[in-house]
């Protein structure tokens, strides 16, 4: 998959304001620009909050073309006539002429490839758009990542399911979406179709159910859980009390991870009633601390019956603290459950492998006797030749076989 990413904040300058961005097109890891065979034609869009355009006439609708071998994109933008700079509160939207409404949102239906084939659109899971806002004239120091998430309800109920994350700007891959995560999401989404789908990857059989995300980064994962969670109940006739989801990661996360959980309560609070049951936290857990069962009084305070992450599997220094802290949570759920009997921990890990080293995740887990198995291998949307694919690992450790 590649990312429309804005290389430097918007900017809205001049007497006669122009809003100027300066984009580029890249992979997650941010190592290959994208290289079409065929030039890609950017819509760039600004909106105010009545949905009125505040570019210039002339300049709506104005295509921009990505080409082979471009590395920065500069897109210049006269506002409307008579306007100022402090007169502009709008979102600015970057995305693939050709993708599907709602615009500047990627649909998670177009990223998985047994949902490509419904539509006419296959390909359009190749870009990921973003969207930027500016409030009087002050552009955002971050940029937004809208993922549709299509968990098989009706069209109106789906607007309501737009997860919406903030991002860093600039060329760092720190706090940014990545392929595991968006493929994850999607897939988790459209599990909750049928109750056949969910009912091996989101098993719920009581009316409390908890999740505690590690490396959330900007919490891709765990805000698609609480936004979905109840309609995964529901697939599988289950009606949730109470749901807990808590979002982990190291101090440098924390702030994007908060905003987005802010914008998520947001969507929450907007859905029918059984939704407001969610509980969406955030909390610090470093897995050098976890490995010693050292966690903070959010992740101690009850036993978690899921675990997730995703794409933190990649650094291999990193992997025994991992395991570790996934073998104390275990640890941990034993104590909280009394007759311990029938206590397991269920893990759901997603990973896109990049190199071979990472295999050493799987001896680390058959060494602290978790048991594992692929519920999908998901190939990525792709330009070129790579085949690449999203592989989610269930996970158990504790009385059952999976
Ligand atoms: C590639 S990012 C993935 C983020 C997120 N899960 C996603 O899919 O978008 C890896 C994440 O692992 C976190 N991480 C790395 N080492 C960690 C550690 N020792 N303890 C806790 N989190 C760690 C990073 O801060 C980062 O957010």
């Amino acid at each position: 998959m590649h990312y429309i990413r804005l290389l430097r904040p918007a900017k809205l300058d001049g007497r006669k304001p122009i809003v100027s961005l300066l984009i580029t097109i890249t992979t997650d890891l941010g190592d290959s620009f994208l290289y079409p065979d065929e030039p890609v034609d950017l819509l760039v869009s600004a909106d105010d909050p009545l949905g009125q355009s505040v570019i210039s006439k002339a300049d709506q609708g104005q295509p921009f073309r990505w080409t082979a071998g471009m590395r920065v994109l500069d897109i210049k933008l006269p506002v409307r006539a008579h306007m100022r700079s402090d007169d502009v509160t709008c979102t600015i939207k970057i995305h693939p002429a050709t993708q599907p409404l709602p615009s500047g949102a990627l649909r998670s239906k177009d990223v998985l490839p047994w949902r490509i084939g419904e539509s006419s659109s296959a390909g359009w899971g190749l870009i990921m758009p973003v969207s930027v806002e500016v409030v009087r004239g002050i552009c955002s120091p971050v940029s937004l990542r809208t993922l549709q998430l299509d968990t098989g309800s009706q069209p109106e109920d789906q607007l309501n399911l737009n997860l919406e994350l903030e991002e860093d700007i600039g060329e760092s891959i720190a706090r940014h979406i990545w392929d595991a995560g968006v493929v994850t999401a999607s897939f988790l989404a459209d599990a909750c179709r049928t109750r056949e789908g969910v009912r091996d990857i989101l098993p719920i059989r009581r009316g409390v159910f908890s999740v505690l995300e590690l490396g959330c980064g900007v919490g891709i994962l765990g805000i698609t859980l609480a936004l979905i969670i109840e309609k995964a109940a529901a697939a599988q006739g289950q009606v949730l009390g109470k749901t807990t989801v808590l979002l982990t990661d190291l101090a440098e996360a924390e702030e994007r991870a908060r905003s987005n959980i802010s914008r998520a309560e947001k969507v929450l609070s907007r859905l029918p009633t059984p939704f407001s049951t969610v509980s969406l936290q955030y909390e610090n857990l470093d897995w050098d601390d976890g490995k010693h069962g050292q966690f903070g009084p959010l992740a101690s305070a009850q036993p978690w019956d899921l675990i997730i992450l995703s794409d933190c599997t990649y650094n291999v220094d990193s992997l025994p603290a991992l395991v570790g802290t996934l073998s104390a949570l275990h640890t941990a759920n034993l104590r909280h459950n009394e007759s311990q009997a029938d206590t397991k921990t269920l893990v759901i890990l997603a990973t896109k492998p990049r190199h071979s080293s990472e295999q050493a995740l799987f001896g680390l887990l058959k060494a602290d006797e978790w048991r594992y198995s692929v519920l999908k291998s998901i190939p990525l949307p792709k330009l070129g030749d790579d085949d690449e694919v999203v592989d989610i690992y269930l996970l158990e450790k504790g009385d059952e076989k999976v």
